[in-house]
Order: C-alpha cells, then structure tokens, then sequence
C-alpha cells in the first residue's frame, strides 16, 4: 500500500508543479504586478461602471446585422459593393462623444476592424480600409481626438476574425465555409478549402495593426480584442498566438486594459459577459470579487440594423446598468451608427432616456459597487454603495404602492433623502431591528426613482 502511494506522489508531485508553474506562466505576462499596481492601474475604470460601444463598419449599408457576411455566406467581391459606396458623410464624433457624455458614459470603444476585416484607420498593411473608399479618411483618428476633447476615455475593438484577408485560414464560421450541414464537416473540406492560406502571414498581419493602433494614436486605455472559439474547425490561442499578442500590447501600453477574449485566461483583464439578462448577471456575479463588464445592444444587432425591431426600453437598459454596479460590474452600451455616421433616431431616443435619468442618478453608479454585507435589498429594489462616502442608494424598480419600505438594520441609518431632488424621508419605528421608510404616495417623474441612504 504504502509502496503503491510512493510510486502515486513520485508521479503526482512532478505533475502538480508543473502544473503550477504552467498556471503561472500561461499569459501571465503581469505576473510581477502587485494587487496595489493592479487596483491603481483599473481604478478610473471601476469608478466609471458605464461605457459606450461603438460598432462601425461597412456592414451599416446593407443594415442587417454585422454578421451579414456569414449569415448570407458573401464572399469579397460580392460585399465590394459596400466598400465602393462607404461614405459617412454625416460622420461627427465629436456628435458621438457628447451623446456618450451626456448619457453618463466615460468611454468609449470603438469597432477599428470587425469580423468582415474592414479598417476604420489608415493601417500600412492593408488597402482595406476607410481612407481608400469614398469617404477617404482615417475615422479612428477623429474618433480619438473628439473622446478626448469630450473627457472620455478611449478603447478600441479590434477583431482577431477577418473574413477579407486572404491568409486567414476558413474556419466553421467563416462566409466561405463548407456548403453544408456543420455535422456532415470533415477535415479535408476545411484541409481544401485553406490551400495557400497561411496563418502566420495572418498572424504577423494581426501583430502589425495591433501595433499600429497601439502606437499612432496615443493613450488607448481599454483593448477590446473580439474573440475565440476553441471549438472543432473554429480558433483558439494558438491560432492567435494569444501570448504573443498580450506581451506586445502590455509593452506598448502598459496601463491598458485588456478585456478577456483571447482564450488565455489569466492575460485578462475584465470578464465580458454578453447580451445576459440582468437576472443571469446577478447569478453569476453576486458576492463576487470579480471585475467584469456587460456588453449589451440596444436591439438584436451590433452593427445599424434598419428593420430589427427588439428594441430595449430606457426602465430595461437603467436595469441593466444599476444591476452591474450592484454586482461590481461596468456596463458598456452599444451604438451601431448608420451608413450616414449617424446615430438614428432609435438610439437617440434611448440615450436621452438615459441621459434624463444620469443627470439626477449618477451619484448612485459611479464609483459604486456592491453593497456591504448585512444589507439586504427591499423586495423589487437594487442596492449600490459608495465606499468613499458611506452612502447606500436604494433603486426602486417597482414603486410602494403604499409609500412603505423597510429598511434595516435600522442602527445604521443617519439620514435618507430622494436623490433626484435631496428631498427628506422620514420613517417610523419598524419591527426587528428596522425602520419603514415612509414615502409619498405618488411616484415622483424618475423612470426609476433612488433614495440616497447616508449610513452611521
Ligand atoms: C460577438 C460578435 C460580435 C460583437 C461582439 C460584441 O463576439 O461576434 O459581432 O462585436 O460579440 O461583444
């Protein structure tokens, strides 16, 4: 027995650290970084908990989803047509950049190259890019310029994807890929198909615009690198060579934050749950210390979608932003311009909504989070908290019908005031350790009113 347990711990021992040192060295490319240098370097980021998303390409013309590509299987010369017509002629980012501010959003990331591997920037590596259509001009450049004039942070999104380059090898989702069922795929129609395709020309390609971006335009502060799919016939971090990737964007930026989509967990930054409800956001992130941000769309598409008609109201999207902070989380909101360089008139209507309500409630989303232990939420309520100035917000998603609401524990609470308009709240004695909150019967003009609780 204990022969047989020698020979087990001579094989497991070896394995184990190995295992360790392989966790250790897998992307971990901060590895020398100290938790202080980390929370400095995600400060500006976990203070600000709301961000734009910008996705911009020449899928806004044909304006059914930027995925269009794959879904009607076109190959390059059919989408040409895109490219010859592509002519933002109404394209102001300084428009987009006080929309973003307005809203409360304190940056903003923008699509420099989707899936369809089109360039928003004059790269020297390609001829696929804005400057050579139409419209003839860098648009990231003027991007950059009109956040900074506004105050915003600047991020970019950079897709690892490219459906255009001739050396990127044709994967499961690729517009060219086999025509047939992805059960009846086989090795050798991928193994046909990528003949002459060389991935390490794709690779160094990647390298190259990653560089560029992180080089001609200043301080980027987030890296939105979009996305792996370690799947049979899809990409993974090989493919990318992931490390290599984050080593050269941590050298040439090293304050930058990069989010986690490159298949090489510990290199991330930030989570990047997409498209959950704000029910699934609370399953899976309440209670933990995590750094994580949402992305969501206004409606069904990334990119403008002329006819998608999904779209989510202003109570739905406050929900959505007030359940991330209260679970430690940012949330970026996206805008797929038009074909025009405009938001359309969808968009604008949300972001006033939204915009309505930050001018009264930001005080309850920036530089909040989860509430502290020993706090529980109200029945129809979200809390958020904020730390420097012991304050607790209470967001009413449904309004009292009776005007009560219990608050405890009840040793805790100095003070209590609507946050839109600093009016006071008065309670009553409660049962158990609480104090019941005694509101106005009618809900006042706040799509979602919030009471500002200053704690003992
Ligand atoms: C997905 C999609 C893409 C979108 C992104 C945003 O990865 O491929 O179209 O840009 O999510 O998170």
């Amino acid at each position: 027995m204990s022969r047989m347990l020698g020979r087990l711990s001579f094989l497991t021992i070896p394995l184990a650290v190995w295992l360790v040192v392989l966790f250790f060295c897998q992307g971990a490319v901060y590895a020398d970084e100290t938790p202080e240098q980390r929370d400095h370097r995600m400060a500006w980021w976990r203070d600000a908990r709301f961000g734009m998303f910008i996705h911009f390409g020449l899928y806004a013309l044909p304006a059914r989803h930027e995925w269009v590509r794959n879904y009607e299987r076109i190959p390059n010369e059919a989408y040409e047509k895109y490219f010859e017509r592509f002519d933002p002629d109404l394209y102001q980012p300084r428009q987009w950049a006080k929309a973003a501010k307005a809203a409360g959003m304190k940056y903003v990331v923008l699509t420099t190259k989707h899936h369809e591997g089109f360039c928003l920037f004059d790269s020297k590596y390609t001829d696929y890019k804005s400057t050579n259509t139409p419209y003839g001009r860098d648009l990231v450049r003027e991007f950059v310029e009109a956040c900074r004039a506004e105050g915003l942070r600047v991020g970019f999104y950079y897709s690892l994807l490219d459906w255009h380059h001739p050396d990127y090898t044709i994967d499961k989702i690729h517009p060219l890929r086999p025509n047939c069922e992805e059960k009846q795929y086989t090795q050798e129609m991928f193994d046909r198909l990528n003949a002459g395709r060389d991935m390490v020309k794709y690779r160094q390609y990647m390298k190259d615009q990653v560089r560029e971006l992180l080089t001609n335009y200043g301080k980027i502060d987030v890296l939105w690198l979009d996305y792996s799919f370690p799947e049979k016939f899809g990409k993974n971090r090989n493919d990318w060579d992931s490390e290599g990737l984050v080593k050269l964007v941590r050298s040439l930026q090293p304050d930058i934050l990069l989010n986690n989509r490159l298949d090489l967990p510990q290199s991330a930054d930030f989570d990047t749950p997409e498209q959950k409800t704000a029910a699934e956001l609370r399953k899976q992130y309440e209670g933990k210390q995590l750094d994580w941000e949402t992305c969501q769309t206004f409606s069904g598409s990334w990119g403008y979608h002329r006819d998608e008609k999904t779209w989510k109201s202003v109570p739905e999207l406050l929900t959505l932003l007030i359940t991330s902070v209260a679970n430690g989380g940012n949330l970026l909101l996206n805008v797929g311009p038009t074909g025009r360089g405009e938001f359309d008139y969808r968009a604008k209507d949300r972001l006033q909504g939204l915009a309505d309500w930050m001018h009264f409630n930001r005080r309850s989303i920036y530089g909040c989070t989860r509430a502290p232990d020993g706090f529980s939420a109200p029945t129809d309520t979200l809390l958020t908290y904020h730390p420097k100035s012991n304050r607790l917000y209470m967001h009413l998603l449904k309004y009292p019908k009776d005007g009560k609401l219990v608050f405890g524990p009840a040793d805790r609470l100095a003070y209590a005031q609507f946050l839109h308009d600093a009016s006071e709240i008065r309670w009553n004695e409660g049962d158990h350790n609480t104090r019941v909150l005694r509101l106005p019967v009618d809900k006042p003009p706040v799509t979602i009113p919030v009471i500002e609780i200053f704690l003992k």
